[in-house]
């Protein structure tokens, strides 16, 4: 039996391109290998958002090239965003691998692995037609769990400086909702509760003649079974009236959004590219406050990008001040291949980066845990997803869930409520974590 192994760096769209790789590689008959040592077959999917995630991707290439003098029959693959960049270069840096597949050749994966089996070196990257993409779809299945992606949408049109992205995933290209709404209703069928919707940029979600994406989310919370819908990520130049309205409008719709700023200052927007300004920013953000009241709103923020001032910075802190996110990924700027941020003047030197985004983090890390704390005694509806790894208590088995604003919430109670959506009484809040007990246990679906 041919057993597989797959390291997964990236985003949620490479999360789900695993699976996709798993699955396919399921139907030709490999199975996925207890661990690493024993797999015939090592798949790195990999990620080129920043320049450590490319680096992380070759010191693991080293680290497999080396073990592969002891384990000569095994093939070594890499897939992903540094597939699709670096091409053939890899194939010729790193002799000990045998397989290159770029972000569009996933439903071709088995075929790629037997021509690698054979001896010869394979790279493969590059667009595909519209209806190969689509096909690397087809395989729905994945290992059972209580929440989980569905990718709607791949690619991505909005070329911001600074990112990658559209180089090396394509342009958009959105799945027909039926197939969408048919895989959501056979995951409900192996007891998955919660679906992610993801791509790049969802809420430009369109299909055929005017489908939008706050149809395609009523669609898919209108499935039976479905006991809460979210999705990811929303560029907020495309968060329409539609979009906020389905807020109010759709129940089991999370109360969360992940709506990344990137900066507080227009100046540094503009030459993001990012098509909106602060102001549309705190507009949309109030709008969608006044339909979902308590929604829970988190951003990704790039700090020293080419040309920011100290006075752009301090925007940036004073945009976390005005719309006190709930929570934040952000990072140093880091200048990537092609992209037209990487020819700007104005570079922020290393050290001064790291000064801004430790001030920016430590001032988001106070207000996540304020907000928490304002938590403590309310009663949040908790999707069960699994058994705490590591609990405090050992009176009880400890659950873990997350509510509706996506916080992580650690409470005692009995496994067999997993994939239910339960009532808890938060009574303790850290920065990544509540903690709560069940109410009256009331336990619906
Ligand atoms: N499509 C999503 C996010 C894609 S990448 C969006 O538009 O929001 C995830 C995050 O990585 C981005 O939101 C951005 O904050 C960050 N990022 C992208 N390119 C970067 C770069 N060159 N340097 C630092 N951070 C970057
Ligand atoms: Fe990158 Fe911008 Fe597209 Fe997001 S919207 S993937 S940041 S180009
Ligand atoms: Fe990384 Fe590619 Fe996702 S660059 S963030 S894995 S789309």
């Amino acid at each position: 039996m041919r057993k597989f192994h797959i390291h997964t760096f990236g985003c949620q769209m490479n999360e789900r391109d695993s699976e996709r790789i798993a699955a396919w590689l399921s139907r030709a008959g490999h199975v996925p290998a207890a661990d690493e040592a024993r797999a015939d077959l090592i798949i790195i999917n990999t990620c080129s958002i920043r320049k450590k995630a490319e680096d992380k991707v070759y010191s693991l290439l080293g680290r497999l090239e080396k073990d592969k003098r002891s384990r000569p029959d095994m093939i070594l693959a890499v897939a992903g965003c540094v597939a699709e960049q670096e091409g053939e270069n890899l194939l010729r840096r790193f002799p000990g691998l045998n397989l290159v597949f770029g972000t569009h050749q996933v439903g071709r994966v088995a075929a790629l692995v037997e021509k690698a089996r054979a001896g010869e070196r394979v790279s493969l990257v590059g667009s595909l037609p519209d209806a190969d993409r689509l096909e690397g779809y087809r395989p729905f299945h994945r290992a059972p769990g209580v929440s989980t992606f569905v990718t709607i949408m791949e690619g991505c049109d909005n070329w911001c400086s600074y990112c990658v992205v559209p180089a090396l995933r394509g342009r958009e290209l959105c799945r027909p909702p039926e197939e969408i709404a048919n895989e959501i209703k056979s995951l409900v069928e192996t007891g998955y509760r919660e679906f992610t919707l993801i791509g790049q940029n969802v809420n430009s979600y369109r299909c055929g003649n005017g489908f939008s994406f706050p149809g395609l989310l009523r669609l898919a919370a209108g499935i039976s079974g479905v006991g809460r819908l979210r999705f990811a990520t929303s560029h907020p130049k495309d968060l329409s009236p539609d979009l906020i309205r389905a807020f109010a409008e759709i129940p089991n719709l999370a109360r969360h959004i992940h709506l990344p700023a990137q900066s507080g200052s227009n100046r540094v927007l503009a030459a993001m590219n990012r098509r909106y300004t602060r102001e549309d920013y705190l507009e949309k953000v109030e709008r969608l406050r006044t339909a979902c009241p308590g929604i829970a709103i988190t951003t990704d923020i790039i700090i020293g990008f080419p040309g920011e001032e100290e006075s752009d910075f301090r925007q940036t802190l004073d945009l976390l001040e005005e719309v006190r996110f709930d929570g934040s990924f952000s990072f140093v700027y880091s200048p990537r291949p092609g992209t037209r941020a990487a020819d700007l003047a104005g570079p922020v030197e290393g050290g001064e980066g790291r000064r801004r985004l430790k001030i920016f983090q430590d001032r988001q890390d106070e207000i996540t845990l304020e907000l928490n704390q304002a938590l403590v005694g309310r009663v949040h509806e908790v999707l069960i997803e699994g058994i705490n790894p590591r609990p405090q208590t050992r009176q009880a088995a400890s659950l873990t869930g997350r509510d509706s604003g996506n916080k992580i919430v650690h409470f005692p109670g009995s496994p067999d409520l997993i994939r239910k959506i339960t009532p808890v009484r938060i009574t303790e809040a850290a920065i990544h974590s509540l903690r709560g007990t069940i109410e009256n246990n009331l336990v619906s679906s």
